[in-house]
């Protein structure tokens, strides 16, 4: 198992989140939400519509430290998650990008040529507002609460510029691998040194461990997996624990199925969290590997009730015997209920499982 943090060297042991990634088996274990800073709460509308928009909302950091702080003040959480967005990397390159109410994000597809005149040089400067975003939170925080730092993996990121929105299979992005694997390899390597760069300077900010979102690593064949997926994580936690051998990196390649398995041994990263189709035998096999966070349905969490109960419930008996980070198997949908929230957090927190 990893050993991150060696035992009592700092206060940072306070954290039950890096505990957990550390290892450890708590019971109850600890509980955050992604996307826990979102449209389900009145205040985040609220304070989205002071901002104007979404993107100014990421790129001010009183506003956007306020938006990840939101559900801390409301739940008993033991995470806070950046608030920002893993589509400001390709803007911070230069591409143009907006959010559409009820359509996302809209950007311009990006073509072969257009590749090489993402510019690499300024990015890090123009992403300074999330930096700012994570000392005005830390500032915040109390000394029990792990501060999560995040990007999108290259192959996520890549998906969006490629289709310049979002995509049911990701086609326009695996079609454009096949017909220009050269240009697909060299976006992929420079997205990955970009991301490595942008979360060494979270991690100077104040964040405890990062995320790193691969959203969009399902429909890949095995071979693609290895070269979109696997290939350029190696390179991104590579470049990241070449000057932070110790940062708690979990990784999120939702929809990858059986190549988790792979992944997880390949890749570097040191927990991983699991999307809500992952089985629980299966992921009972990997938590023997590494420590796990997941991996409720977030519909579950939406209805309520019994259906609520019985995927925590299941979750918990399945892998509450080793090191769990509970969350959901992946973000929040607007229309959750508060109450349900609350419901699950009592749960989670309530049970104990002492084996
Ligand atoms: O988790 C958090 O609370 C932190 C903030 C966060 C956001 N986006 C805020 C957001 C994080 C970690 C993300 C990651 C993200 N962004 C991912 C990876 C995780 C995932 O959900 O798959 C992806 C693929 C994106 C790209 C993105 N951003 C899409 C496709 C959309 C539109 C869909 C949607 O949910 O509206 C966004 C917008 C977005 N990012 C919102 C929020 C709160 C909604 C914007 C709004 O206020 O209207």
């Amino acid at each position: 198992m990893n050993n991150f943090y060696k035992k009592g060297s700092f206060a940072l042991m306070n954290k039950k989140v890096l505990k957990v990634i550390n290892g450890e088996k708590l019971s109850p274990p600890p509980i955050w939400m992604m996307r826990q800073a979102g449209r389900y709460l009145p205040e985040y509308r609220h304070v989205r519509e002071a901002a104007g928009n979404f993107l100014n909302l990421c790129y001010t950091p009183i506003l956007a430290a306020e938006a990840t702080l939101q559900p801390m003040r409301r739940f008993n959480l033991d995470a806070a998650i950046l608030f920002s967005d893993i589509l400001l990397v390709p803007h911070a390159l230069g591409r143009d990008l907006r959010f559409e109410e009820n359509h996302g994000p809209i950007m311009t597809p990006l073509t072969a040529s257009d590749i090489r005149k993402l510019d690499i040089t300024h990015a890090i400067e123009r992403l300074s507002a999330p930096f700012e975003t994570i000392e005005r939170v830390k500032a915040k925080l109390n000394d029990e609460t792990t501060l999560i730092g995040f990007s999108g993996a290259p192959w996520t990121v890549a998906t969006y510029m490629i289709a310049g929105h979002a995509t049911f299979n990701q086609a326009p992005a695996r079609l454009f691998s096949y017909s220009h694997p050269k240009a697909m390899k060299s976006l992929l390597e420079c997205l990955a040194d970009v991301s490595a760069d942008y979360l060494l300077k979270q991690i100077s900010a104040g964040v405890d461990a990062i995320q790193i979102f691969d959203s969009l690593a399902y429909f890949l064949d095995e071979t693609s997996f290895e070269a979109m997926c696997i290939q350029p994580m190696q390179r991104m936690v590579k470049r990241i624990k070449q000057i932070h051998p110790k940062i708690p990196i979990i990784g999120f390649p939702r929809g990858a199925g059986i190549f988790y398995k792979d992944y997880a041994k390949k890749t570097g990263i040191t927990a991983l969290g699991l999307d809500c189709s992952v089985p629980l035998f299966f992921a009972k096999q990997l938590q023997k590997d590494l420590p796990v966070q997941g991996n409720l349905d977030p519909i579950r969490l939406a209805a309520g009730g019994d259906a609520l109960d019985c995927g925590i419930d299941a979750i918990l008996n399945s892998l509450g015997n080793g090191p769990l980070i509970f969350n959901l198997g992946h973000g929040i949908i607007p229309s959750t209920p508060i109450r349900h929230i609350e419901q699950m957090i009592k749960r989670v927190q309530e049970n104990k499982i002492n084996t």
